[in-house]
């Protein structure tokens, strides 16, 4: 085991510098990423070594970044901003994510001449892991945008600014939407919304579409990718399933029958998994009832006593309170309103749900259709506190209401009044390697993503509650 650590960190600190020892160009199948509560793996589905050499991991355009510069293996194929922070600190702020393109506050006026300057133009990315997006409000918007107050620059109200989290490149084949704001499987961008009887096709062509877009904007590429390269990048991530695969206090986390870590997610795909999967609104295209019981992966451990001698007592307790948060998860109630996409569209004000309403997805906790909710993370005056964020006004052309927003999400792909904040509920695997949480990465640690939620829909968890969801999604 300690053998083990030292090559991992080896590889996080060699990977970081650019100097993989040349055993690494190649991850073994399966290797364990440490992080605060335990350690993560992806199993690549080929059955192989992960390429550490492929196109995901090329610089195809013209600023040194590849795909892999902001989505990790060690970090859940996405980035914390842990990991940023040492990436800065190793290369003084010189390594390809740091990138005034969109890897700075604003992308005009900036000075990257000094390590204080590049510390100071990277911060977002640095203290939130955000990334710049910058998009163009739809010619047929049913508002107009009154002003953008943005702190950094970049204000500029036809093309708005907005920051957001890289989303894991991996668990992909569960994907019923590309982006936070869908963007990538949205008939209004010319690509393909995905739906249950085109899926997995869907996915493949809109995977396809995202890495040229990719190349084109993260990387500043100047020609496009090849086919034979989208193809590369879209079949080696969607080989990829990821999960916490050991806690340090509970052990391995399909020990004693239990089923976490990636291999039984990778027995989950097709045709256990399609698109609609256990959706609460009718959306299931099978007519199967919706079961709250989303997650059943550590159902085993209740079965007691484990039979692990020497260490059982303490892994007994770690793992009660694994199992009880998931019971939270699956059954604590939670009564929603002013949920934009849900409150709204059924003309309930007051709804009684639970955490996997919304994740309804079994044992993966995304949403299993395209159904992109305002929860009011992007609000200016949302519990967490997001003043690092810029400001938007926006004003309908008929009603001449008025909405401010952080993040108009949706809207700026539709256009539309009602989808003002909207994103998708994400993947909920791997989530102790990727801090912080929310596409604007306003929660630093999963105990302020409940806080958010205890604040927002007055839950009024208790501390054990609490600590024993954190240590629930510790293990997914
Ligand atoms: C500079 C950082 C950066 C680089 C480089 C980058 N990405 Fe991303 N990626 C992001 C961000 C940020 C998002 C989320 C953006 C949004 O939703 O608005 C994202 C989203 C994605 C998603 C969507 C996942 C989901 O759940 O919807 C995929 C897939 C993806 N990236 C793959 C790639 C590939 C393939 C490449 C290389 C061709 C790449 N990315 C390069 C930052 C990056
Ligand atoms: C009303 C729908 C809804 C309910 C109920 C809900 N969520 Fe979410 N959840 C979302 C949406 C939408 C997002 C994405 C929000 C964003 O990033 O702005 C999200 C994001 C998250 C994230 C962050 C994931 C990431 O990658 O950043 C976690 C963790 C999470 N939810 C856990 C929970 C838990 C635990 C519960 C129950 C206590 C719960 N959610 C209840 C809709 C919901």
């Amino acid at each position: 085991m300690l053998r083990k650590m030292n090559y991992t960190l080896l590889l996080v600190i060699g990977g970081s510098l650019g100097i993989l020892p040349a055993m690494a160009q190649r991850l073994p199948n399966r290797f364990p990423f440490p992080n605060a509560a335990g350690l993560l793996e992806t199993y690549n589905t080929r059955n192989e070594p992960i390429d550490l050499n492929g196109p995901f991991f090329q610089a195809l355009g013209t600023n040194g970044r590849s795909c892999g510069s902001c989505h990790r293996p060690g970090q859940g194929w996405s980035i914390s901003a842990d990991e940023v922070r040492i990436r800065f600190d190793l290369t003084q702020g010189r390594d390809p994510i740091f990138r005034t393109n969109d890897g700075s506050t604003c992308d005009h006026d900036i000075d990257t001449s000094t390590v204080q300057a590049r510390r100071k133009a990277y911060r977002l990315l640095l203290k939130r892991g955000l990334i710049r997006i910058a998009l163009t409000v739809p010619d047929k918007a049913e508002f107009n945008v009154v002003s953008v107050v943005n702190p950094y620059g970049c204000d500029d109200t036809q093309t708005l600014s907005v920051y957001r989290r890289p989303l894991p490149a991996t668990n992909l084949r569960f994907l019923s939407t590309v982006m936070w704001d869908g963007r990538e499987s949205s008939a209004q961008t010319g690509t393909q919304k995905i739906t249950y009887s085109t899926n997995p096709g869907d996915l493949l062509a809109d995977l396809a579409h995202q890495a040229l877009d990719a190349v084109s904007g993260h990387a500043q590429g100047s020609t496009p990718l090849t086919a034979q390269q989208q193809q590369e990048i879209v079949d080696f991530e969607t080989a990829l399933v990821t999960a916490q695969a050991y806690d340090y206090r509970a052990g391995a986390l399909d020990g004693a029958g239990a089923a976490g870590g990636p291999m039984p997610i990778a027995r989950q795909t097709m045709p256990a998994f399609f698109i609609g999967i256990n959706d609460p609104l009718g959306g299931n295209p099978k007519g199967t009832p919706f079961t709250p019981v989303v997650f059943n992966l550590f159902d085993a451990w209740a079965n007691k006593p484990w039979v692990d001698r020497d260490t059982w007592e303490r892994r007994q307790d770690r793992r009660a309170s694994i199992l009880r948060g998931q019971t939270l998860f699956n059954s604590k109630p939670i009564t929603v309103t002013g949920v934009g996409g849900l409150n709204d569209d059924l003309n309930l004000p007051s709804m009684q749900v639970t955490c996997g309403t919304c994740h309804d997805s079994s044992n993966v906790g995304n949403h299993s259709l395209s159904v992109p909710l305002n929860i009011g993370v992007s609000d200016p005056d949302s519990p967490l506190g997001v003043n690092y964020l810029p400001v938007i006004t926006l004003q309908n052309k008929t009603t001449y209401e008025i909405k401010r927003t952080t993040d108009p999400g949706r809207a700026l792909i539709t256009g539309q009044w009602k989808d003002i904040g909207k994103v998708k509920g994400p993947i909920l695997r791997g989530l102790a390697s990727r801090a912080p949480y929310f596409h604007n990465g306003s929660a630093k640690s999963l105990g302020d993503v409940l806080d958010f939620y205890n604040a927002r829909f007055n839950i009024g968890f208790t501390a054990q509650e609490k600590e024993d969801l954190i240590a629930f999604l510790d293990a997914l």
